[in-house]
């Protein structure tokens, strides 16, 4: 255990609170063996049955990209915080180039209706192609478009799905069931844009089609951002769910894989396997969603940042923090920004002085003395940390799960995503969880990356498989292998 002891000007009480807080957010490697045994048993309901936990939806991607492709296609990336409108060119040798726009997803359209939420998306599409004159008036040829839709859909085939829940502060009236493709393209019709919606894509497929452009040992996509979620190749004799439906029997079997959205957030929601602390449970109970992607809430930026400031407050009230004094910012839910704690733990200056701005200038605590800092840095520190190793334990159980490809050579996971990118050592502690879990060797074998830009490019290129999957449909029933 770190030797709280060791930090300057802290108290005995002080002391004993961080060794308190620590027990509770320790992740031992018992623990997460036990959490890879629960996602395992997780993974294989969800492959056999809709309506379970891990939700495992087939995306109907069979194809893996060789990097050769070419051509161009916009993207629309609706994630988190953000839309992107983009125009992907796939120049074939794995190169890339992409054109984008950046639109905030301003809080009253998360939480509007079906008609202003798609009519908010297409207005972004038409400003885009306006600023960059694409104008499609004139033409008559459509504009194919991968729309990334960054929450849990249904798919029926790669270009329809019905949402199954909003998350992440989304709550948009009238789309939870529908098919968010048609939604979309009815928007678009409305503004008279020649742009047809040609596939659907999860944002963690997209991150996976990314990393297999560039990479073919690529298996499995990730994100680490305002949410988490994965995307992996499954083999098809693994998916009983699959091989009963409907949509296999009138889909041709293209090889003997398809990429799996696992909607891993939402693993463990019952509550049974996950090391929940009392603050864990405070912020679930006050979202949108509780005891839904309960997995997220412990992992994801969207919430490291809440539950940091309910572990601050608690000390606050303890009398073991800021002389007990909290501020009107620090009290208002979500004012601590996960990436604030990256700063913070980033933080090596002898008096921590970007702390105690972010502390004193940001959240606007009156003051803070060094024994202060030293104790958020530490809270923070213990967070990412858990963060870090439950990513690594999630992570872990896919790669065991596919323990035939791991065992006979690199394996590529393409991940993106804010904590990925910017949380301070977040690989490190997450590879360092693999290890405990996989043994060194195999985790030798993981090779993970930053798949940047992966809902765009992943979107342009499951546009790509959608047309090759059909051309190949209409030509002959032969699979591919
Ligand atoms: C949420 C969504 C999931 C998405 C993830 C990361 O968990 O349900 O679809 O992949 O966030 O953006």
């Amino acid at each position: 255990m770190t030797n709280f002891r060791a930090l300057p000007e802290v108290t005995p009480a002080q002391v004993a609170a961080l060794e308190d807080l620590h027990r509770h957010f320790t992740l031992s490697t018992d623990k997460l063996h036990a959490i890879v045994k629960g996602f395992l048993a997780g993974m294989d309901r969800g492959l056999a049955k809709d309506g379970e936990e891990l939700a495992m939806i087939p995306t109907f991607v069979q194809i893996r990209p060789t990097g050769q492709e070419k051509g161009t296609y916009m993207a629309l990336d609706l994630g988190g915080t953000n839309l992107r409108v983009c125009e992907v060119t796939l120049k074939g040798s794995s190169q890339f180039s992409i054109l984008q726009q950046k639109f905030t997803i301003p809080q009253h359209i998360k939480q509007s209706n079906a008609r202003t939420f798609f009519d908010w998306i297409a207005e972004c599409v038409s400003v885009f192609l306006t600023d960059h004159g694409r104008d499609t008036s004139s033409t008559t040829e459509t504009i194919p478009l991968g729309f990334t839709f960054s929450f849990a859909v249904a798919q029926t085939s790669i270009n329809r799905g019905t949402l199954i829940m909003w998350n992440k502060g989304f709550t948009a009236e009238g789309v939870v069931n529908r098919d968010v493709v048609h939604l979309l393209q009815d928007a678009l019709l409305r503004k008279h844009l020649r742009v047809t919606v040609t596939a659907l894509v999860n944002d963690t497929v997209g991150a996976l089609m990314t990393s297999a452009f560039q990479n073919p040992s690529s298996v499995m996509g990730v994100i680490f951002g305002t949410g988490t979620n994965a995307a992996y190749y499954e083999r098809l004799d693994r998916i009983p769910k699959w091989l009963k439906s409907d949509a296999a029997q009138q889909n041709p079997h293209h090889s003997d894989e398809m990429v799996i959205n696992m909607e891993w957030g939402s693993f463990d929601n019952s509550k049974q396997v996950l090391p929940l602390t009392w603050f864990d449970n405070s912020v679930d109970r006050e979202t949108q969603n509780p005891c839904m992607q309960v997995f997220e809430k412990m992992v994801s930026g969207l919430y490291l940042g809440e539950v940091t400031r309910k572990v601050l407050l608690y000390l606050i009230d303890c009398q073991l923090l800021f002389q007990g004094q909290s501020s009107t910012e620090l009290n208002q839910t979500h004012s601590l920004d996960t990436a604030y704690m990256s700063t913070i733990v980033a933080d090596e200056t002898p008096e921590l002085l970007d702390t105690q701005y972010t502390l004193e200038s940001v959240l606007l605590i009156p003051a803070t003395t060094l024994a202060d800092r030293h104790i958020v840095k530490q809270v923070c520190m213990m967070l990412g940390l858990r963060s870090a190793r439950l990513s690594g334990a999630a992570v872990a159980s896919v790669m065991s799960a596919r323990k035939d490809l791991l065992e006979a050579g690199i394996c590529t996971v393409g991940i993106d995503g804010s904590m990925y990118e910017f949380y301070p050592r977040f690989e490190e502690y997450m590879r360092e969880a693999i290890a405990e879990i996989l043994g060194q060797q195999l985790t030798d074998n993981i090779v993970t990356t930053l798949a940047k830009d992966g809902s765009g490019v992943g979107a342009a290129i499951v546009a790509m498989i959608a047309d090759k999957q059909k051309a190949l449909a209409s030509n002959n029933d032969n699979p591919i292998v």
